[in-house]
């Protein structure tokens, strides 16, 4: 396979964990800080994440919604506050089945059905629909299962994605991703239900979003990375048919990982040569620390309603 360019990716963060609106644009990063906005802004943020992606190919820009944060507040809020239009949404995508990443979908789905085009694609993965725990010394919380039929309700047609696949929009998703690094296990703390019994979270379906901007390599759109960064970055590149990495941007969830594991995930994003580096989410303080450090010149910080645009 071989993922035609595009000329530009545009990624809004309508919900992050994080909003700083003192922060100035840097690198990539346009804000939507209160100079911006020409008020005292109010966007949420929450433990979620919620991408906006605009892809511009010529005169044609299509846009995909990329999961929708915890709850529907901050997502329809976040949205309407950055003045995003339902009506222009190309497709809608999730990336994995925990609720800080379709806990918005239905209420936005609700509060902008009569705007949102009809028969609208809505790419998933039949692993995102199954209920979902966390599970630790002897404490089991339930976090989350989307049902398939409360979303194919909102006149959507749901598909899955098993393999990789070029969509219309311009972009690949990744299907699924079947060779982890060795050294990114997911935690056993991670559950799934299945045929009955709760088991180790394989997080298989897990999608990522990935456009080939041209003379400027892949930018990688991740959501929480459970299957692992650095597998999902090769992955990116291997079912592309493009070598270079221009940007990564996402959740790499280091948070409450160790540090050796901190350690050789950071080493192997240096080894990629990435030109930005979009940390966010489920990223953890720790690995943040060490990306500032070890990749300060790639680093862009994140802040929710932010954009960060590649390519001219
Ligand atoms: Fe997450």
């Amino acid at each position: 396979m071989s993922l035609p360019p595009v000329d530009r990716v545009s990624i809004t963060t309508v919900v992050d964990n994080s909003v700083d609106v003192l922060r100035a644009d840097e690198k990539v990063a346009r804000r939507w800080s209160v100079l911006r906005a020409r008020k005292f802004t109010d966007l949420r943020a929450e433990h979620g994440l919620a991408h906006h992606v605009a892809v511009t190919r010529g005169r044609e820009t299509a846009r995909i919604a990329f999961d929708f944060g915890l709850t529907a507040e901050s997502m329809t809020h976040n949205f309407r506050e950055l003045g995003l239009d339902a009506g222009a949404i190309d497709a809608l995508a999730l990336s994995h089945g925990h609720t800080d990443h379709f806990g918005g979908l239905l209420g936005f789905l609700s509060t902008y059905r009569g705007r949102l085009r009809s028969g609208l694609r809505f790419y998933g993965h039949p692993n995102h629909y199954v209920a979902r725990f966390m599970e630790r010394e002897g404490t089991r919380v339930f976090i989350g299962r989307l049902d398939r039929a409360d979303v194919g309700r909102w006149d959507l047609d749901v598909v899955d994605v098993p393999e990789p696949v070029i969509l219309g929009e311009g972009v690949l998703l990744s299907g699924e991703m079947r060779t982890p690094e060795p050294y990114e296990a997911i935690p056993p703390s991670l559950r799934m239900e299945q045929a009955g019994a709760l088991v180790q979270d394989t997080f298989i379906g897990e999608q990522t979003l990935v456009a080939h901007v041209r003379d400027r390599g892949l930018v990688v759109v991740t959501s929480c990375s459970h299957r692992g960064i650095v597998g999902i970055c090769r992955h990116a590149a291997q079912v592309s048919g493009v070598g270079k990495i221009h940007a990564v941007i996402g959740g790499f969830h280091l948070s409450g990982l160790d540090a050796e594991r901190i350690d050789r995930v950071v080493e192997a994003l240096r080894g990629f040569e990435v030109d930005y580096l979009v940390p966010q989410h489920c990223t953890g303080a720790e690995a943040f620390v060490q990306l500032a450090q070890r990749m300060a010149k790639e680093l862009v910080v994140s802040s929710t309603g932010s954009t960060f645009t590649f390519g001219g």
